[in-house]
């Protein structure tokens, strides 16, 4: 049967580091909202320049444009056996939709995996965040470099700070997030999905602590 779960947690707290991982090991597609976004902007659809005039901003894309994206996506072949949502949803009508929509595929979430951290660890890692403009590959100065200052490792690509991670931009997507996110965490702890994960320890750590919670 497939697998459907959910990395959730704050801007910053390592919900694409643990992705790039578990994707691999649980052979499903990974479907981050960011990232479908940032392809998009990369391409300069018209989703592209419409999700730019928000995330540049550090608010969120209006929910039917997000839900209409992640529909459309769901119909690729690649998620047939299963998905790792990454930063969706991000609302509670995402939430619904999301149910909806698996519901249409027979389908529901297994689990919510929420990492999170206190706000002074998310602002040191979206500070010190570097991203390959290429296949998005992330960095950090400190706890993950690349072994060439400035070229991704996995593809060669040029590294880049994201312009949402400016200083400014990084506080109102934490803001955003406590707003109009954080309420899902009642939500689908009500539902009996979720489980907590400390997003402070290593990456290797939160990873091995993911994969229990999933129980592979
Ligand atoms: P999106 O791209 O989803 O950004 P985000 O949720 O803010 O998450 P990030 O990508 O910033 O962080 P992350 O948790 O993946 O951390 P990472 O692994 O990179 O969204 C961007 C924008 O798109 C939004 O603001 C909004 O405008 C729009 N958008 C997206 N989805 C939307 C939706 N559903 N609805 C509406 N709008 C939407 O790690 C961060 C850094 O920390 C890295 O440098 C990494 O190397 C390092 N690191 C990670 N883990 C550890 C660790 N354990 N120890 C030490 N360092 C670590």
């Amino acid at each position: 049967m497939a697998k459907y779960l959910v990395l959730f947690g704050p801007p910053g707290v390592g919900k694409g580091t643990q992705a790039e991982r578990l994707r691999e090991e649980l052979s499903v597609a990974h479907v981050a909202t960011g990232d479908l976004f940032r392809d998009n902007l990369k391409r300069e659809t018209e989703l592209g320049k419409l999700a730019k005039s928000y995330m540049d901003r550090g608010a969120l894309v209006p929910d039917e444009v997000t839900i209409g994206m992640v529909r459309a996506r769901l119909t690729e072949a690649d998620t047939q056996n299963g998905v790792l949502f990454d930063g969706f949803p991000r609302t509670v009508a995402q939430a619904e939709a999301l149910d909806q929509l698996l519901r249409e595929r027979g389908g529901r979430i297994e689990k919510v995996l929420f990492i999170n951290a206190p706000e002074e660890v998310l602002l040191e890692r979206l500070g010190n965040r570097w991203t390959c403009k290429q296949c998005g590959a992330v960095y950090h100065t400190n706890s993950k470099p690349p072994k060439v200052a400035g070229v991704c490792d996995k593809c060669g690509g040029e590294v880049y700070q994201r312009p949402d991670d400016q200083p400014a931009v990084q506080k109102k997507r934490i803001d955003v997030y406590l707003e109009q996110t954080s309420p899902l965490i009642e939500y689908f702890d009500k539902l009996g999905m979720l489980t907590r994960i400390d997003g402070q320890q290593p990456i290797e750590t939160v990873y091995a602590e993911v994969v229990a919670a999933i129980g592979k």
